[in-house]
């Protein structure tokens, strides 16, 4: 569960772009987290996997305060950025390895997941290569599978389906179907609304920095008018500026 309370943000001369922001994420479901480009959704994940300081609130995973207790909150979460282009230099089996040994996953176990994670994937025959001389979905796929080789209790994904061709997309949905099936959590960013339509349980939508709505599709049809898409409430409830 990810609870996040109050919390504000500004960079630095700036107004603020998260305003007393306050939202829960239950286990076993997928949220996805909705909003126009520049909405806050990478400032606020940031906040949540401990890459940025929050100005005012708290943001805890599974009870571990990001701030106050980092490495225990840390342990528990798998972020994938939104900008795949870490570790370039590492070969793809280096950078898994590395993962593998930050997070304790044993011989055995880290061999198998690399195996079928990167074949599912399609990246198996690429990891003795450089990831400087991977595309940005095959960037993308690695940091997934670094992810999941230490099967994290929450799972937290900033815009992971851009970029992806549609097999590998439609891997990595069944693999946070999955994770959610198994009581954790998983919270995605995304502009886009068919994805958010077609796989979560629950949607946050955020502009401004402010939240707007938080609750299931049927929710969000039962409180604006039920024949509406998702589209048409996204475009209106994000259109009054
Ligand atoms: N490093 C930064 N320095 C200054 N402003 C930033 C920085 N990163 C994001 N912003 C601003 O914060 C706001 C929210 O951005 P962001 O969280 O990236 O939105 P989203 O991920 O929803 O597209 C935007 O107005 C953006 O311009
Ligand atoms: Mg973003």
């Amino acid at each position: 569960m990810i609870e996040i309370k109050e919390v504000s943000k500004h960079y630095s001369g700036q107004r603020k772009v998260i305003n007393r922001l306050n939202l829960t994420i239950p286990d076993g479901k997928i949220v996805g987290f909705l909003g126009p480009n520049g909405a806050g959704k990478s400032t606020t994940i940031k906040m949540m996997t401990g890459v940025l300081p929050i100005d005012e609130g708290v943001i805890t995973l599974d009870g571990n305060d990001i701030e106050k207790k980092p490495l225990e909150a840390k342990r528990i979460i798998g972020y994938v950025p939104d900008r795949p282009d870490l570790f370039l230099r590492l070969k793809g089996l280096e950078y898994l390895n590395f993962i593998a040994d930050i997070y304790d996953v044993p011989k055995e176990v880290r061999q198998e997941r690399i195996e079928r994670i990167t074949k599912q994937f399609s990246i198996y025959n690429s990891l003795d290569d450089y990831i400087q001389s991977y595309s940005h979905g095959m960037r993308q796929k690695i940091i997934v599978t670094g992810v999941l080789l230490h099967d994290p209790s929450i799972w937290i994904l900033d815009e992971p389906l851009t970029g992806l061709d549609p097999k590998s997309a439609y891997i990595l949905k069944e693999m946070m179907r999955e994770h959610a099936n198994k009581g954790k959590t998983v919270f995605f960013s995304s502009h886009g609304l068919e994805v958010v339509e077609q796989l979560c349980d629950e949607v946050a939508i955020i502009n401004n920095g402010e939240l707007l709505f938080y609750g299931t599709l049927e929710d969000m049809k039962e409180t604006y008018k039920s024949d509406q898409s998702l589209e048409q409430v996204f475009l209106e409830l994000t259109s009054n500026e």
